[in-house]
């Protein structure tokens, strides 16, 4: 599913990587692997190691982590959901701190319909003192974006969780534990950073548009992988013109083109 000019899956991938991130376990539904991994391959063309495995049923995200333990191999951890986009001044270098901090890193983003998410409430001091998945009744406007760090102690968390009211392994459940335990930093996202999802029709063209205005009037690509791995040093330039070449004839390529050009 394209997003303005490239696949969806570019923009939370192009996110893991501004953090620093250069392995990817990409968690598919079993039809959809077989396209996932024709598109992106094991990654040697970016620097990256990719690797691919399917949730059979849709049995929630916190499964994320029982279904990727041996990629994760004891070591910390972050997920991004294939449907959110984030955009923002500073982001990269905001996300890097938190792959080596302690415990787990979530963020807090306020929204008009919190409902429809996972939602923290803070005290006075903007501490956290409670995480809710999809509540009637909402106790705040904050919701938590597609988006965690966490450190290895994750995968015993998520194999504790059990199945919630709509029958899904809920990330909120994994978040709550940290919570509990003390263990969990809510970091507010300010309001010149955009956290966008696509998960109905109307929020995914909202997304095409935003993403179509940003591009066209700064002339920079937003989610353009190749151009991250190559700002973060993982391919050269030599690597990034044979990635452009066969895509030459499309503004895709001819973009590639220009960055090392200028
Ligand atoms: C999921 C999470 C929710 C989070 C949201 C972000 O919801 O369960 O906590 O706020 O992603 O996009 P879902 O996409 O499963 O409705």
């Amino acid at each position: 599913m394209p997003v303005y000019d490239k696949p969806m899956v570019y923009y939370p991938m192009s996110t893991l990587m501004m953090a620093g991130i250069r392995e990817i376990l990409v968690i598919t539904t079993p039809e959809h692997r077989e396209q996932f991994r024709g598109l992106l391959g094991d990654g040697e063309q970016l620097g990256m190691r990719l690797e691919y495995r399917t949730q059979e049923a849709p049995r929630g995200l916190a499964e994320a982590f029982l279904i990727g333990e041996s990629f994760i191999a004891g070591e910390r951890s972050a997920l991004v959901l294939g449907d959110n986009i984030f955009h923002g001044t500073g982001l990269g270098s905001s996300l890097r701190q938190h792959t080596c901090a302690e415990g787990s890193v979530i963020f807090a983003y306020q929204v008009s319909n919190p409902q429809a998410y996972g939602v923290v409430e803070f005290d006075g001091q903007m501490r956290a003192v409670s995480i809710e998945e999809k509540p009637a009744v909402p106790k705040s406007s904050y919701a938590v974006p597609g988006l965690y760090f966490y450190d290895s102690d994750v995968v015993e968390i998520a194999r504790g969780v059990r199945p919630s009211r709509r029958g899904e392994l809920e990330i909120s459940s994994i978040n709550e534990r940290y919570l509990e335990a003390g263990r969990l930093h809510v970091q507010p996202l300010d309001r010149g950073t955009a956290w966008l999802d696509t998960g109905t029709v109307e929020s995914m063209m909202q997304a095409s548009e935003y993403v179509r205005v940003i591009e066209e009037r700064q002339g920079f690509k937003i989610g353009c992988i190749e151009e991250i791995a190559w700002r973060n040093g993982w391919i050269s330039d030599r690597e990034l013109a044979d990635l452009a070449a066969p895509l030459r004839r499309s503004g895709y390529g001819a973009y590639l083109e220009r960055l090392l050009a200028a």
